[in-house]
């Protein structure tokens, strides 16, 4: 059987005027380029999963920006919320189809289970799951391994950090109960968890998970000594590789 591949983007805050600069970027700009990347590579990835802060200016109409930037791409496009978003404009513009919590279980090609989490807490920067979310989680997994399919690969994806990233001024701004979520995951066999909001590439591992953070499509983060500091740097992405049972994650740079 080929390898499943997607692209894991993230944080791409769009601001509802296209030519608008935000930290020395303009983040529309961006997005373009990585859609082409997507769009040029051969064979081009099965999906892509978005994982969050997909507005940059907390304008519900910027919503129509993203709709348009990612019209082009041919696969399915699955989001999460970020910080940055908007709940109901967010389920509004790309999840038409949902109309009760903005959390979701998919199943893509191959029998690929994406659990796919919103971390969103509302007027704050660090991010929540929420006791139901959590128990919609603990049974999602539960009745995953009792049907006949239980055996599947099953990837997380959310927002914010689900732990300490080892950079220091994001250490209050990851999920309050993500190591809860982590136990959840470990003890249900669940070996990989994506996502975004720290603007670089991270690779860390809690409570056994794997988590690993893709690039922002926008502006990037650095640890400056352990002060906040936003740099332009360059769009970039994840390609997810799955084969068998290996999982290989590559970080591209679109200098
Ligand atoms: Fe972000
Ligand atoms: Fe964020």
């Amino acid at each position: 059987m080929s390898p499943i591949t997607f692209a894991h983007i993230t944080d791409l805050h769009l601001p509802g005027e296209p030519s608008r600069e935000l930290n020395g970027v303009r983040p529309n700009e961006r997005i373009a380029q990585v859609v082409e990347r997507i769009l040029a590579r051969d064979p081009r990835p099965d999906f892509v999963v978005c994982t969050g802060d997909h507005i940059g200016d907390h304008d519900p109409n910027s919503y129509q920006r993203v709709v348009e930037a990612l019209a082009p791409l041919t696969m399915p496009v699955h989001h999460v919320p970020g910080n940055h978003d908007i709940r109901d404009a967010f389920r509004t513009h790309l999840l038409p189809e949902v109309t009760g919590p903005t959390y979701q279980w998919k199943e893509e090609r191959a029998g690929l289970r994406l659990l796919l989490l919103d971390s969103l807490l509302e007027g704050e920067i660090r991010g929540r799951l929420g006791a139901e979310q959590l128990d919609w989680v603990e049974q999602t997994l539960t009745d995953h391994r009792a049907s006949s399919s239980g055996s599947g690969r099953v990837f997380a994806f959310v927002h914010h950090q689900p732990c300490y990233p080892g950079v220091e001024w994001m250490r209050d701004y990851g999920i309050e109960d993500g190591p809860q979520l982590l136990e959840i995951l470990k003890r249900h066999g669940v070996e990989h968890l994506f996502f975004g909001h720290v603007h670089q590439p991270i690779t860390m591992t809690g409570s056994g998970v794997v988590c690993i953070s893709a690039p922002a499509t926008g502006f990037q983060f650095t640890d400056a000594n352990g002060r906040d500091q936003v740099v332009p740097g360059s769009a970039g992405l994840n390609w997810v590789q799955v084969e068998g049972d290996q999982v290989r994650v590559r970080t591209e740079m679109l200098f």
